[in-house]
């Protein structure tokens, strides 16, 4: 029941804010501002600038790539993120917020003709070994994130395939790992939060805990920009995995032994993936 509300409670805030944002829906201001204050390293206008390309193709969606938004900008940190919202509010400009594109839906991380907010400059990651906490920005994949905690022995939870993005984890996350500790969200100890507003907050069980409660499920694109997450990493060594290929007509026997697996597995070191692939012509 709490978790509905939350989810309507998370709809209805966006929805009012994009709406709110949405009736002047003129861009151009909040791109010149914003190209003036982040200068061109920051910012991508034209439409054959390689990084708008870069950004506007790179969905795993390959029908978002329609939407043209009207500048692409490229934050460094929270700092910029604060800049970036408050002059997308004071123009009235729509806007998208945008991880590793990965979100399948119209307009979660896309726009048209408006501001897109492209995080993947922010990759900053650290590791504290004296509290086990991993520290990391919105902008790698999991795959990077995975490759540089490894180096410590640790991982974080995460999302199963190399290139998606840490708007995952908002959403929940399913990770390999989830069966022994949670969904990716469970792990979150304190996230840096950039409000519509511009305001830079700190939400942990601590500081403003009912964002933290509302961001550890509920919070792609709906309470504000998270800027860095310190979460609880874990211990990794050898991983044993591999992947078994059926003929579609095998389907409805691998999806029951999917539930059963599901129902009855009492192992929290094992998992599995299934999922269905069309095989195109050579
Ligand atoms: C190939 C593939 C494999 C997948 N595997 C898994 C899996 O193993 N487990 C699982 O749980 N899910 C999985 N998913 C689903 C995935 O979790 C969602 O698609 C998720 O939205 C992707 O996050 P992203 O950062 O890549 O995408 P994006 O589209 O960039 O972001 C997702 C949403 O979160 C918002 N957002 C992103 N970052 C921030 C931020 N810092 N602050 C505020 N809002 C933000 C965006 O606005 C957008 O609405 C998979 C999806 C694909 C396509
Ligand atoms: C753009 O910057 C100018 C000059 O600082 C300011 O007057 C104006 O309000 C800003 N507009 C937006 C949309 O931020
Ligand atoms: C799958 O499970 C359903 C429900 O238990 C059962 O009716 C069906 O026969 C099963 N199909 C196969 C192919 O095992």
């Amino acid at each position: 029941m709490l978790s509905v509300r939350l989810l309507v409670s998370a709809l209805t805030m966006s929805s009012l804010v994009l709406g709110l944002l949405g009736l002047l829906e003129d861009p151009s201001a909040a791109c010149q501002n914003l190209t003036a204050y982040l200068g061109i390293s920051q910012t991508a206008v034209s439409q054959l600038d390689l990084r708008y390309i870069s950004s506007r193709n790179s969905y795993w969606n390959t029908k978002l790539n329609a939407y043209a938004p009207a500048c692409v900008v490229y934050p460094e940190n929270a700092q910029d993120v604060s800049f970036i919202l408050k002059t997308i509010k004071a123009s009235g400009s729509r806007f998208a917020i945008k991880a590793a594109g990965h979100n399948t839906n119209d307009l979660f991380s896309s726009v048209d003709n408006g501001v897109l907010i492209d995080l993947t400059h922010m990759t900053g990651k650290s590791y504290d070994a004296s509290t086990t906490l991993a520290t990391y920005e919105p902008g790698s994949s999991w795959g990077d994130l995975y490759e540089y905690y490894l180096t410590y022995g640790r991982t974080v939870v995460g999302g199963r395939i190399h290139d998606v993005g840490t708007g995952l984890a908002l959403g929940g996350g399913m990770s390999y790992l989830s069966p022994q500790y949670g969904m990716a969200c469970d792990g979150f100890r304190e996230l840096e939060v950039v409000l519509p507003n511009g305001d830079i907050v700190t939400a942990s069980s601590t500081q403003n805990p009912d964002l933290f409660f509302g961001l550890r499920g509920g919070g792609g694109n709906a309470f504000g920009v998270v800027t860095k997450y310190t979460v609880q990493s874990r211990p990794i060594g050898t991983l044993y995995a591999g992947n078994l290929l059926y003929v579609f007509d095998q389907h409805e026997r691998i999806l029951n032994a999917t539930r059963d697996f599901i129902l009855y597995n009492a192992d929290p070191k094992a998992a599995v993936l299934m999922n269905y692939n069309v095989l195109t012509d050579a």
